[in-house]
């Protein structure tokens, strides 16, 4: 079951015409001429199944799946374009991100847009330490005015 839901969830993200690539800096192109690192493609799919998942919770049509927390997991350890960025520092927002979203797991249906929120903040106070270019997209996916 976890594996089917697992590639449901990998297979949607391959297909989203939305896939697009974002910059840290505004102003770098080619930091990493031999192509996006690892933590950059994990973002990119994480971004988009976010934006999947703000459906889910705006309609109330659903929740954070297992296979969501897992790639938060992964971040982990995924290689990023900037090696400085794997600090004790990025371990503990990574770990926050992971306790939100666990918390939003666990929400009655009534609170699941107050925690999906607080996700995207924790999307974004780590975005303001390591990687500012993103953080405007990123505030798009709040849930502005829930139903
Ligand atoms: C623990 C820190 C951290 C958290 C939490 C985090 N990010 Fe990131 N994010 C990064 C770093 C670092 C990069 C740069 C990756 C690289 O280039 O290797 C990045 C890159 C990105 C990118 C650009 C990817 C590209 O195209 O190159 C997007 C979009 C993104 N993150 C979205 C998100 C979203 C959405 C969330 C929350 C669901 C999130 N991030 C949570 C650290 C984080």
């Amino acid at each position: 079951m976890g594996c089917f839901l697992a590639s449901l969830f990998f297979a949607c993200s391959a297909n989203d015409k939305k896939e697009q690539k974002e910059s840290c800096t505004t102003t770098t192109s080619a930091i990493n001429p031999n192509g996006d690192s690892e933590l950059a493609l994990l973002m990119r799919r994480l971004r988009l199944n976010t934006d999947s998942l703000k459906q889910l919770i705006a309609n109330k049509e659903g929740n954070i799946s297992d296979a969501y927390i897992a790639e938060l997991e992964r971040a982990h350890s995924a290689i990023p374009t900037d090696p400085n960025v794997k600090t004790p520092e990025f371990t503990a927002f990574n770990d926050l991100i992971i306790t939100q979203a666990k918390a939003l797991q666990n929400a009655s249906i009534e609170n699941r847009t107050k925690e999906f929120n607080q996700l995207i903040n924790s999307c974004v106070n780590c975005h303001l330490r390591f990687c500012p270019g993103p953080i405007e997209a990123i505030q798009k996916l709040n849930i502005v005015n829930p139903i």
